[in-house]
């Protein structure tokens, strides 16, 4: 009896093997190369953290290659070509985000922009747009806000007098008081000390360190989770899933606070001040789309996608001036001619700031902040017809490696090294580059560019206007320990530079 359950066995595991032998070698011949793979783990026992580093090292001629993540296949674009002709060409076919079952059953509800698709995907970043538009979101009401956000960080950099400041908390700060106004209409960031709370909910997710062994553990499992309401509820009782209910619980308290307030000083007018009333006159007349839970959410996202994004942004233009001093003194000389030193930079400034604005395309070149892109899901299958003819099978997920892409040799020579002047035309003039992959491309690109745009203009401008940098001399780290080591950033999803202070001499001006 033993011996035929054994034979059984054996005789299950064997077909188990060979049929999914088969079907690699079916998926093979018609999909993008693989990174390797085995059933089950997928390619985890191949890959190696950082995964955009491994990738563009390993693969970087690829336009496309599959990794797998447990049994979850994600396509990623290597090269510019690829990325373009699935982004933009089958905007479509790949505009979907991962499933939102599990969010649902949390907290009762889907919304947001970055993680939803479909229509209340569509409806959110239409009303997202419409209103951040309303209120002069890449226009001169924006403008204004940053100029503000600017004094206040003068002000704090002059009391610093010339001590070593920790940049990563003074810059969300400010890029975080931006988004505030933008969406409850005033400085919370700085204003409210149980806004400090919130803000440290936002970081704990773009601080996020999941190794891709981790991922991938997790996107085998959500599937049983997902549809096994029994392990999903012992899934919701671990402690992760229970800080993640909790924290947003906590924003969604403070949002309804706020809401709260907005209803009471909105009696009488019928124009929004703020993202928050606005969403409140659509609520009124949309109930069945527009609706508290998913405010809250696509508030978190605001703060997410929109604070340490263009704050981190700033940290690497500061470093990469310290590391290439004549590249700042530089940018020195331009303002100082274009805009002197008694104003602040304004939008208007910017035509005339031509190696500044290269200086900036070439700190996201060199950053590459989202390395590894942000996941999409195909909806339906999709030929690369440009790319190898590769098909790409709808319910995979797909990425792109922004490392790879603008450190691609073809497209920047020498794309190690910090050169704005790629990013010049022969009669000087700025030319920004169409190979860059740092805000997305397509349907699902980048809600906030204009806005980033903006903030890393004036703020970079007003900084290199009043201040020289240099490192902490406490700091015994080199400049490549802290821009370029690749153990300073793991599965996450931020490039950000590590922890580290900068001193802010006020020049003589
Ligand atoms: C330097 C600063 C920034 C960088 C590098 C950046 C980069 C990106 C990237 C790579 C994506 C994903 C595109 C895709 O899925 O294909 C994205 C999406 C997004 N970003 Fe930004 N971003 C920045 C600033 C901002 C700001 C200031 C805001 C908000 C005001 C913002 C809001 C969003 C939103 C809402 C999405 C999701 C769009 C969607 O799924 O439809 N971002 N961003």
């Amino acid at each position: 009896m033993a011996v035929s359950s054994s034979l059984v066995l054996a005789g299950g595991a064997a077909a188990l093997g060979l049929y999914w032998y088969g079907r690699k070698r079916l998926e093979d011949a018609r999909e993008p190369p693989s990174v390797g793979r085995y059933p089950l783990v997928g390619s985890m026992r191949h890959i190696h953290e950082p995964l955009y580093l491994w990738l563009y090292e390993n693969f970087g001629s690829e336009p496309v290659v599959r990794v797998h993540f447990g049994t979850q296949c994600v396509y990623v674009f290597n090269k510019w070509s690829a990325f373009k002709e699935a982004m933009v060409d089958n905007a479509d076919q790949l505009s979907g985000r991962l499933s939102q079952k599990l969010t649902a059953r949390l907290f009762g509800d889907v919304g947001g922009i970055v993680a939803s698709d479909g229509e209340v995907w569509r409806d959110y970043r239409r009303f997202t747009l419409k209103t951040l538009r309303d209120f002069g979101f890449g226009r001169r009401g924006a403008e204004e806000i940053i100029t503000v956000e600017a004094e206040h960080l003068h002000q704090t950099l002059d009391e610093a007098a010339g001590k070593p400041v920790e940049t990563s908390v003074l810059l969300s700060t400010a890029t975080s008081n931006i988004i505030c106004q933008l969406v409850f209409g005033s400085r919370l960031a700085s204003e409210d000390e149980k806004f400090g709370e919130i803000l440290e909910v936002f970081r704990k997710i773009t601080h996020n360190e999941d190794s891709n062994s981790t991922n991938a553990m997790f996107m085998t499992i959500i599937p049983l989770i997902e549809n096994l309401p029994f392990i999903a509820d012992l899934f919701f009782k671990t402690p992760a899933s229970k800080a993640a209910i909790d924290d947003f619980l906590k924003l969604l308290g403070y949002c309804n606070e706020q809401r709260d307030k907005h209803i009471a000083e909105m009696e009488g007018v019928d124009t929004a001040r703020d993202y928050i009333e606005a969403h409140l006159l659509y609520q009124r007349d949309q109930p069945e789309m527009f609706n508290d839970t998913r405010l809250t959410m696509a508030v978190s996202d605001l703060f997410i996608a929109g604070t340490d994004t263009t704050a981190n942004t700033l940290r690497w233009a500061i470093l990469y001036m310290i590391d290439n001093p004549d590249v700042c003194e530089k940018v020195h000389e331009e303002v100082a001619k274009a805009i002197g030193n008694d104003r602040l930079p304004t939008m208007q400034d910017k035509a005339r700031l031509p190696y500044t604005q290269a200086v900036i395309e070439e700190v996201h070149r060199k950053a590459s902040l989202v390395p590894m892109g942000v996941f999409h899901r195909v909806v339906d299958e999709v030929t690369l017809a440009n790319n190898g003819g590769w098909k790409l099978q709808p319910d995979s997920i797909c990425t792109f490696n922004t490392y790879a892409i603008h450190h691609d040799p073809e497209v920047f020579p020498q794309p190690e090294k910090f050169l704005p002047e790629r990013h010049l035309k022969e009669d000087g003039q700025f030319a920004a580059s169409p190979h860059l992959s740092t805000f997305g491309l397509g349907k699902r690109a980048c809600l906030g560019e204009s806005l980033a745009r903006m903030e890393l203009l004036v703020f970079f401008v007003t900084l290199v206007q009043r201040y020289s940098f240099s490192l902490d001399p406490e700091d015994s780290r080199t400049m490549w320990q802290l821009t370029e080591d690749p153990s300073f950033s793991k599965g996450t999803v931020l490039r950000s530079p590590p922890l580290h202070k900068i001193v802010f001499k006020a020049r003589n001006i």
